[in-house]
């Protein structure tokens, strides 16, 4: 009886020592640095919004301290990336860097992040470099590597019988590796990638590439672009009358967020991506309530990716009790975590990447509809990392 109240009163003590402690900390900055404006200005506003949201459902707080805010319009422009990240840290003092979408940018602010230490969440960009050579204990991602969804959707294109392909894109990290990640799962099926054609981020003139696409008739064409961009697109691809012939596939960033501006043009592509419109479990269809009921916007893909940033440091804050300074311990909470997220369960690799599954998707309407699944478990190489 004795031993069993020392132990509640020991348990109580520790308890309210912790609180006290999380008390004691000062708010946690967060600097949120986005595309608030240019062709991605959607997505960081739904990452933006998806990260609110979890720290709304928590009330407030992450760990017992007090959330505040410092953002920064990083425009997708690499060239500013290293002085606004800069700024953030040295200027600002956040304990926490959440960005970004554009992954020329995010490869800049890893690059600080790993030199300075300061724990970076990356709730999009999926450069290879970041979970390779770029890797580092206070580096997270949140969302996917570049060649992951390509990869799915070329082992798809593969399997439907499709021989040749041409591909489209933007010049720049993003649309080169996810362009590659297609072609090596499309050749390992069995087909082969004619041509690649790009242009520069984030120019919208395609009517020169469309014309080489219509004279040298590939089976399918397989396209990497978001945003402001991947409207235009798609409704430059269906306008040019290609879409009667030779199928448009991509990774979900094709349609995702984007069918209300894309409309008739969109309809019955097939894409690959980790999340989906009906995916119509209780987790999800929670979270796509309380998102559509706060933002009045339905969420997409960059939304829960947020979402799962902040869940990501959450994880990380409870275990070192909201000291973000003890980043080995903050890192083995989160690899040993399942994150329970609205795109299904996932699991973050030893170089801090998602291991998840990639939908197959088909537009239907307003929705991304999942029809199946394109790759289960898939787990990026993390080619280079050495932590
Ligand atoms: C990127 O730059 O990594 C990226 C941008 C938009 C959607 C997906 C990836």
């Amino acid at each position: 009886m004795k031993l069993i109240k020392f132990c509640t009163m020991a348990v109580a003590f520790t308890m309210s020592a912790q609180v006290i402690h999380a008390q004691s900390l000062p708010p946690l900055k967060v600097g949120m640095m986005l595309p608030y404006s240019g062709t991605y200005a959607a997505l960081g506003n739904a990452i933006d919004n998806g990260f609110q949201l979890y720290v709304k459902e928590l009330g407030g707080k992450i760990a017992g301290r007090e959330i505040t805010y410092v953002r920064v319009d990083d425009e997708s422009e690499p060239s500013k990336a290293t002085d606004n990240i800069n700024k953030l840290i040295k200027r600002d003092n956040v304990d926490v860097v959440i960005g970004t979408v554009h992954s020329g940018v995010a490869m800049a602010m890893a690059k600080v992040a790993k030199d300075t230490g300061t724990m970076l969440i990356i709730p999009n960009a999926g450069a290879n470099a970041i979970t390779g050579p770029l890797c580092a204990k206070n580096i997270f991602r949140s969302s996917f590597t570049n060649g992951q969804p390509g990869y799915a959707m070329g082992e798809v294109a593969a399997k439907k019988g499709y021989k040749t392909a041409m591909t489209i894109t933007w010049n720049y990290a993003a649309g080169e590796e996810s362009v590659k990640g297609f072609q090596e799962g499309f050749e390992k099926g069995g087909g082969k990638v004619t041509k690649m054609l790009n242009l520069p981020f984030p120019g919208v003139e395609f009517q020169a590439l469309l014309t080489e696409v219509a004279a040298a008739k590939p089976d399918i064409v397989y396209s990497f672009f978001a945003g402001g961009g991947a409207v235009k697109f798609v409704k430059d691809y269906a306008s040019a009358g290609l879409n009667k012939s030779i199928p448009l596939v991509g990774p979900g960033f094709l349609t995702d967020g984007t069918l209300e501006g894309q409309g008739e043009a969109a309809q019955g592509m097939l894409t690959s991506l980790h999340y989906g419109d009906n995916l119509n479990t209780k987790r999800d269809n929670e979270f796509r309530l309380a998102y559509a009921k706060q933002f009045k916007l339905q969420p997409d893909v960059y939304a829960v990716q947020g979402y799962d940033a902040a869940q990501m440091l959450t994880i990380g804050l409870v275990a070192t009790k909201g000291d973000i300074s003890k980043k080995d311990e903050f890192a083995k909470a989160v690899v040993a975590a399942k994150i329970d997220s609205p795109r299904g369960p996932f699991t973050i690799s030893k170089a801090h990447n998602p291991i998840q599954d990639f939908y197959l998707r088909q537009v239907v309407g307003k929705e991304n509809k999942v029809i199946g699944i394109a790759s289960k478990s898939l787990a990026d190489s993390a080619r280079g990392c050495n932590m």
